[in-house]
């Protein structure tokens, strides 16, 4: 029984004084700098974007609006009205038709 208690000791002192492999070493916290794309322009045309710049730029850029393929009118027509009922973009009726004369101009078929 003795033995047994002195050979757990030195069991449980040899765990203790030695670093296990299995414990690594903390992760090293560094600053970390990232460049993000430029995403903050907006639809070209002056003034006539203004309506398609007021609603279509609180979710995502446009950009990324303006690499979708070309569409017909009444598909653009469709897309907005998917972006006021799917998406709940809060858009102004009185804009829809600028905004679809709009996209037909500049990605229109
Ligand atoms: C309330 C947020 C919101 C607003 C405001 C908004 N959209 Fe979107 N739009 C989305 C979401 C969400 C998607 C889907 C993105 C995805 O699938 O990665 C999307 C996707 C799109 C797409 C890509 C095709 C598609 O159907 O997924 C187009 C084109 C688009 N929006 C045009 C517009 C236009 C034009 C307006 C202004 C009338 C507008 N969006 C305003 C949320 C919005």
């Amino acid at each position: 029984m003795r033995y047994g208690i002195i050979a757990l000791g030195a069991f449980s002192a040899a765990l203790l004084a030695s670093t296990p492999a299995w414990v690594q070493q903390p992760p090293a916290i560094t600053s970390t700098t990232v460049e993000l794309p430029p995403g903050d322009g907006l639809f070209p045309g002056g003034s006539s974007a203004d309506a398609i710049n007021n609603n279509c730029l609180a979710c995502h850029s446009a950009d990324m609006v303006l690499n979708q393929p070309k569409l017909p009118k009444s598909a653009w027509d469709a897309e907005v009205r998917k972006m006021i009922n799917v998406y709940k973009a809060p858009v102004d009726e009185v804009d829809v038709p600028k905004i679809v004369d709009y996209l037909a101009q500049y990605r229109g078929q």
